[in-house]
């Protein structure tokens, strides 16, 4: 028998092809949920609800005709309040923002309906709206994410999405699959596109363009993922183990004569 990872599907144990599966199940419902969560994220951020390249200039590298404060109300935040008020917010960060009128028309929306989740008490990482510091902070221009934020959210995705990708293509590569070199594409795509979405992140800042870059490397990272699942999946149960590739004994040729 050779080393494990160079025999097909078909060879192996079947408590190892279930544990396989189950795995692949979880990461495609996970796949499933991270895709909806990018989405309440980013798309409605230049208030138009599909996600395109201005949501993620903007996420990223902020918006210039706005503030923190107008694309939060646009996006994520929108349904935190009755959209009258939103607009009496929107109306008043359009306007000289007068200090007279926040305090009576402004800070009493926030109080009401921002600070339950906008206070030290229930959350010190969200800008506080119990000070007018903390208020100042989103009603600046929109610079997008900080470096900070940007840091702490790259090294996190960086190791958990190679983790995610390592198993994905070690399952894969009991999949019998020709030409060898496209196989090799596909397990390889994924972790060179998680590097190019990241540094894109940093180099949205720099010019928006590269916005299209992060759409970019998030399909082809799809793509990757959806065809080393579905191709596992269907290999290891439905697969009928066509005439021309089979050994002597009907079963598949072991993979260790890829070249
Ligand atoms: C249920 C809890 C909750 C309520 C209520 C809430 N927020 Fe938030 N807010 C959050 C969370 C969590 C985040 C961070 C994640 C995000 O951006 O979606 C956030 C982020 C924000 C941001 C972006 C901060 C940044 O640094 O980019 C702004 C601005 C904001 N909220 C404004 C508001 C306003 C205005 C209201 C009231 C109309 C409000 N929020 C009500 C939970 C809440």
């Amino acid at each position: 028998m050779s080393s494990l990872n160079s025999l097909h599907f078909k060879y192996l144990p079947m408590s190892m092809r279930v544990l396989f599966t189950m795995t692949l199940l979880v990461f495609g419902t996970g796949y499933l949920m991270a895709m909806i969560q990018v989405w309440e994220n980013h798309a409605n951020k230049d208030g138009d609800p599909m996600l395109s390249g201005k949501d993620l200039m903007i996420a990223y590298s902020g918006n210039p005709d706005g503030t923190k404060l107008e694309t939060a109300l646009r996006g994520s935040m929108s349904d935190m309040l009755p959209p009258e008020k939103k607009q009496v917010i929107i109306d008043w960060l359009h306007s000289e923002n007068s200090e007279a009128e926040f305090e009576t028309k402004i800070n009493p929306i926030l109080q009401e309906h921002c600070v339950v989740c906008h206070s030290p008490e229930a959350n010190p990482h969200l800008p506080n709206f119990t000070s007018a510091e903390g208020v100042a902070k989103v009603t600046g221009k929109d610079e997008g994410m900080t470096i900070h934020t940007l840091v702490r959210v790259s090294h996190i995705h960086l190791f958990s999405i190679t983790f995610i990708f390592f198993i994905v293509g070690f399952i894969f590569s009991h999949a019998y699959v020709r030409p060898t070199w496209f196989k090799c594409l596909v397990i390889a795509v994924p972790f060179a596109t998680l590097i190019t979405d990241v540094a894109s992140w940093y180099l949205t800042k720099v010019w928006t363009g590269f916005a299209w870059v992060v759409i970019i490397s998030g399909a082809l990272m799809g793509m990757s993922f959806a065809i080393m699942w579905a191709m596992s999946i269907w290999q290891m149960w439905f697969w009928k183990v066509p005439a021309n590739i089979s050994d002597n004994n009907g079963r598949v040729p072991c993979l260790h004569t890829e070249q």
